[in-house]
């Protein structure tokens, strides 16, 4: 058994696909072995499927193609004897592992790593988190980002890489410069006091602003179009003309902002802070560990721009269409994307996408990424796919002396629906606040916990309520596929059975109290390093569950899928509660079963535990 797996799928997988290459050598190097749980507990624990697609490209029948990996096939320390009577059906092979080999497998698990072991070189992993924009509350799509780029980085800091969350705030351009002149002017009228603003406050001037500078250039189309006469003419050139005029006031703000001119700068460093700070403090409130010193924004990359954008063009990548620079990425060597990437407008305006190539370039290059991730709306894949071809056209995406470009990737997830299937919006057709939605969810669960422990004291029925109303939010959004969509019930999320965060809370709580127990009732603790054995079916199924933690976590950052360990630990849960009403703990008999039990309940309190650490779950020591 080698020391890197504890998964008994892993290890049928490598035995069987050398079994494969030794009875078939003419069978293609990624023949897979196909491993699964067995169908039919009486005939094994696990199966192979591999011999019936195998055949079919070897053409040979199914069953002597089995017949041959079975007798190539090398049971030692982990199986009992395959036979041909462990061939069923067209060619599926049955394995039964032996009981002292899981016991053993279950004794390496059972160390202080739980199996995932640090690397000795660990990799640098930039995960691009929460991407807030100033003067805007956080709404339920920076639920998306916050918590998956979390869960994410989480992962990988578990794996023993080194990680660097990055918060690439919208802190720069027009639209923020908009909201900047729309506040200098109420401070200046003496309507809004600089340091006593509040997010709100802002929220409302950003969308003021918005509303002020929007032209009116498409109702006069129409109006000529249809020659809908001189007066509603007038009136709309007049609307057209003030938005125009605020709009070149915008302009005149923007540029001061980037001068950096005291009195304007002064204004935006007051949004960005008011911003910020509640903005962290939902990132706190989620338990997610989004800091301060995570933040960069895309303020901190305007004075690299110009000297990007200089040296695409002298390197002949970025070149000149209709008065803008654009990088071309339809070529064969790129991505053959057919929309060039704009980087510079006709106005010598900078874009969204010149930031993010400039920010390619510090997290591998500066900061020296081995793989970036971008938590980001799947919306933006056009954006991404744009970036990142040009980053590696430019060379940017490659560490200097490094012989390949690290690996940039869109981890893209889909929108988070109402009930009625549209878009989560008030009835209004507002976002979301995030932070009512958090508040709503503390506060549901708060009224379920007093039914349930109504003799818990009152502060700790808060801090269980807090955690529960926080699980659940994460858990909903964490436990579905990424990319998909998904619809927002509160019902569902903060129900206490079912694959929901409050479930899983709930179970490792049930695995604590087992200790709390036998405290109580003067049992020894005596199982550390007990044997375990492992007689049970109940027993066996928690045995394997446990053994699937390492390549669970591992799954997660290789696919970046979250929902992966979500679904483990929930069939680990389920594995449990069987085996608990299977199987009597303290008050079996038996010294060495109990101490085996004690052990197996301890173990799975720990992954549990682990896992839930992972996802990011805050967890309670009773509910
Ligand atoms: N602020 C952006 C938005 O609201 C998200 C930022 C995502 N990250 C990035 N590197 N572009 O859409």
């Amino acid at each position: 058994m080698t020391n890197q797996t504890f998964d008994p799928v892993e290890l049928l997988n490598d035995r069987v696909r050398a079994a494969i290459a030794a009875a078939a050598p003419d069978a293609p190097a990624d023949a897979a072995a196909l491993i699964s749980p067995s169908k039919r507990a009486e005939l094994g624990d696990f199966q192979s499927n591999a011999a019936m697609p195998l055949a079919k490209r070897l053409g040979m029948k199914p069953r002597d193609l089995a017949a041959r990996i079975v007798e190539h096939f090398d049971p030692t320390d982990l199986c009992e004897p395959v036979t041909e009577a462990d061939i069923a059906g067209p060619g599926f092979i049955n394995f039964r592992l032996k009981r002292d080999a899981i016991s053993t497998l279950l004794d390496r698990l059972d160390s202080p790593a739980l199996g995932l072991p640090a690397p000795e070189q660990p990799s640098t992993i930039v995960v691009d988190v929460c991407g807030v924009n100033l003067a805007k509350q956080m709404h339920v799509g920076h639920l998306r980002s916050s918590v998956i780029g979390d869960t994410l980085a989480r992962t990988f800091e578990r794996l023993g890489e080194r990680v660097v969350r990055q918060n690439h705030v919208g802190d720069w351009g027009l639209p923020i410069a908009m909201v900047t002149r729309k506040l200098q002017e109420e401070v200046d009228a003496g309507r809004i006091a600089l340091d006593t603003l509040t997010l709100d406050e802002l929220d409302r001037l950003y969308k003021l602003a918005q509303h002020e500078c929007r032209g009116q250039g498409k109702a006069l189309e129409l109006v000529a179009k249809y020659d809908l006469g001189p007066k509603i003419e007038a009136e709309l050139q007049a609307m057209h003309d003030e938005a125009m005029e605020h709009l070149t006031k915008a302009k005149a703000t923007l540029v001061a902002l980037q001068a950096q001119e005291p009195t304007v700068y002064a204004i935006w460093q007051r949004i960005y802070a008011v911003t910020m700070g509640a903005c962290l403090k939902t990132c706190g409130r989620l338990h997610t560990r989004i800091t301060e010193t995570d933040s960069a924004g895309e303020s901190s990359y305007a004075e690299e721009l110009t000297t990007v954008v200089n040296d695409l063009v002298e390197r002949g990548i970025a070149t000149e269409s209709d008065g803008a620079l654009v990088v071309r990425l339809d070529s064969p060597e790129d991505d053959k994307i057919a929309e060039p990437c704009l980087i510079r407008k006709g106005d010598g305006g900078y874009l969204y996408a010149t930031t993010d190539i400039a920010a390619i370039k510090r997290r591998v290059q500066t900061i020296g990424a081995d793989r970036v991730i971008y938590t980001v709306d799947a919306r933006q894949s056009l954006h991404f796919r744009q970036v990142f071809a040009a980053a590696r056209k430019a060379g940017y995406a490659t560490k200097p002396g490094a012989a390949k470009p690290s690996v940039l990737e869109h981890a893209a997830f889909g929108t988070v629906l109402g009930e009625d299937g549209r878009p989560f919006k008030t009835r209004s057709g507002e976002n979301i606040k995030l932070n009512d939605l958090i508040d709503e969810a503390i506060e549901r669960a708060g009224r379920t916990v007093d039914t349930k422990n109504p003799g818990l004291p009152a502060d700790e029925r808060a801090t269980i309520a807090e955690a529960v109303g926080i699980a659940a939010i994460k858990y909903a959004d964490l436990s579905s596929e990424r990319i998909k969509d998904y619809v927002f019930s509160f019902d569902r999320m903060l129900a206490f059975e079912g694959n929901t965060g409050p479930y899983l809370l709930y179970a490792l709580v049930r695995t604590r109290s087992i200790f709390r127990r036998a405290k109580e009732r003067g049992v020894a603790l005596d199982h550390a390093g007990a044997p375990i054995i492992v007689a049970e079916p109940a027993e066996k199924a928690l045995a394997l569950e446990l053994l699937r933690y390492p390549s669970a976590v591992r799954s997660v950052a290789a696919a970046l899928e979250p929902m992966r360990l979500c679904a483990y630990i929930y069939s680990l849960a389920g594995a449990y509660s069987s085996f608990f009403d299977a199987c009597p703990v303290l008050s079996t008999e038996d010294p060495a079963v109990r101490r085996s039990r004690l052990r197996l309940c301890e173990l799975t309190a720990r992954v549990l535990e682990d896992g839930l650490e992972v996802l990011g779950l805050p967890t309670v020591e009773r509910m």
